[in-house]
């Protein structure tokens, strides 16, 4: 029986794989109605009418004034506040699902999606890094292999949506 229970630190590892690894990392936008005025080193810099601009995801969510000096690091943990409950970054900061009037609206499915993938998977198995023989015949550390798994993060394809261009092998046990 699988319980998904809706508490706040259940989407910590989701919200920060998306803050490094953001499936659309560029919002295509265009300046419509009005000219409109965008905040940059404490000015108001007007973007004139029909302007079109590309908000740079990757950038906003690796960027050291807002996420600390260890922006590039996977830490959960950053998105829990000291009272246990998730962080709200402020408005631009994070933009894995977009916002504003098209922000994304399968936010709330593709949330409870990930965490019943997860307590499907983590209910039956236990993971660990794969450390059989690799392409060189060479015999790998649980550490070496885990170091090399997150080099191979960096090598990724963007085509429709993100995807890893490099395999990672895993093995998973049945739990007893
Ligand atoms: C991790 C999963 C997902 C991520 C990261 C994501 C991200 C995004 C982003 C960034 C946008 C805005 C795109 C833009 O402005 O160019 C968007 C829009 C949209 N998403 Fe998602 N999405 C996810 C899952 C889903 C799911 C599961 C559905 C449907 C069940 C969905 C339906 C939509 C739709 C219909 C829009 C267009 C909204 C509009 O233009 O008004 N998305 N999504």
């Amino acid at each position: 029986m699988i319980h998904l229970f809706l508490i706040d630190a259940d989407r910590c590892p989701q919200y920060e794989t998306l803050r490094l690894w953001p499936v659309v990392q560029g919002l295509p936008k265009k300046a419509s109605a009005t000219t409109c005025c965008i905040p940059y080193n404490g000015e108001m810099v007007p973007i004139p009418v029909g302007t079109r601009m590309v908000a740079d995801v990757v950038a906003i969510h690796r960027h050291q004034g807002v996420w600390g000096q260890d922006s590039s690091e996977w830490n959960p943990g950053r998105w829990l506040t000291s009272d246990g409950k998730i962080r709200r970054p402020s408005k631009g900061e994070f933009l894995a699902f977009s916002e504003g009037a098209r922000a994304c609206i399968g936010k709330k499915f593709a949330e409870t999606e990930f965490k019943g993938i997860m307590c499907c998977l983590f209910e039956n198995y236990k993971v660990k890094m794969h450390i059989g023989s690799n392409k060189e015949d060479v015999l790998l550390t649980q550490e070496e292999a885990r170091e090399q798994a997150l080099k191979s993060m960096n090598f990724l394809k963007y085509r429709l949506a993100l995807s890893l261009a490099r395999r990672i092998p895993l093995d998973w046990t049945q739990r007893s």
